[in-house]
């Protein structure tokens, strides 16, 4: 474990974020900030009297500044507001930009060391602002959406399949929206091509699913959208790094030339270690897998051209 994990948002991203990190014990520490007034005191009390039941030994504090989180080793940024049906990742640009721009200034007074995991949406782009306010180098600044396109993706096949979730091999590429690039061609079942287990049409019906897997939950809550998976994400890279597990994991990266582009965030296949960013991972990709690629990373782009930093 580590000594010091900051949760940004305590709302039901972060919450559920800050529940996770205490349950698995990846830091002595864990802190919860929220600008909104006792939400992260009376959750973060709430979640620490869950401890002895749950048996772990994180102590979790809730609080509405930064005194608490410095030194952190680690900083999951949640905040920002969630979408509502009708409204696209990009409709919270410049609202969610400013929150993650004044987040992450606090951030780098506050735990210059850390490595921070963005999870705040429009993902890619948040990514970008809080590059460009922390002036910390790629390796310390990842996003947090594959992995939790990755799972749609996993679920829905092994539901489709009747398997276990365990043996989904998969990866999904590209920006955190509805161009992202589920991977068919290394898509398998515990070694198994997909394409010999299932139809086109069917795993075609998938992707699209998988594609706009945010939306469809967007709309059975009408009030905002998903936080269980999410937060499972986030928790998984966190884990990664904490354990220096090396795992590879899609995670939006600062790319540097890596599949042909540079300057902007784009989900990849990252190793994960105690330094984050170990590796960007390059794939072979078809050629409609790379125009797809490419087409995702041109959707990253536009909002990033508008967002005022
Ligand atoms: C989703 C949001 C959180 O994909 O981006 O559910």
């Amino acid at each position: 474990m580590v000594n010091k994990i900051t949760v940004v948002g305590a709302g039901n991203v972060g919450a559920t974020t800050a529940q996770r990190v205490a349950e698995k014990e990846l830091a002595r520490t864990v802190v919860m900030v929220d600008v909104a007034e006792g939400i992260p005191q009376g959750k973060g009390l709430d979640q620490w009297q869950s401890a002895p039941i749950e048996v772990y030994d994180s102590r979790i504090i809730g609080t509405n500044g930064y005194d608490e989180t410095v030194d952190s080793d680690i900083v999951i940024i949640t905040a920002g507001i969630a979408r509502k049906p009708g409204m696209s990742r990009d409709d919270l640009l410049n609202t969610n930009a400013g929150i993650v721009k004044s987040v992450s200034e606090q951030v780098k007074k506050s735990s210059p060391k850390a490595i921070v995991i963005v999870v705040s949406n429009p993902l890619d782009v948040m990514c970008y602002v809080a590059k460009e306010a922390t002036g910390f180098p790629r390796d310390r600044v990842i996003g947090m959406a594959c992995v939790l396109d990755k799972a749609r993706y996993r679920a829905f096949l092994a539901e489709a399949l009747d398997v276990s979730v365990r043996d989904i091999q998969a990866m999904v590429l590209g920006g955190h929206g509805d161009t992202m690039v589920p991977l068919i061609s290394y898509t398998s079942v515990s070694g198994i091509p997909i394409t010999q287990l299932m139809d086109r049409a069917t795993l075609d019906a998938i992707v699209d699913r998988t594609r706009n897997g945010g939306a469809e939950i967007v709309k059975h809550l009408k009030t905002g959208s998903a936080y269980y998976a999410p937060s499972a994400g986030a928790v998984q890279m966190a884990e990664a790094i904490v354990k220096d597990q090396r795992r590879i994991l899609p995670c939006a990266a600062w790319l540097e030339g890596e599949y042909g582009m540079k300057g902007l965030y784009l989900g990849v296949p990252c190793k994960l270690g105690k330094n984050g960013l170990e590796q960007v991972i390059e794939v072979e990709l078809t050629a409609d897998e790379r125009t797809a690629l490419e087409k995702s990373a041109e959707a990253v782009r536009e909002p990033m051209r508008a967002v005022k930093l």
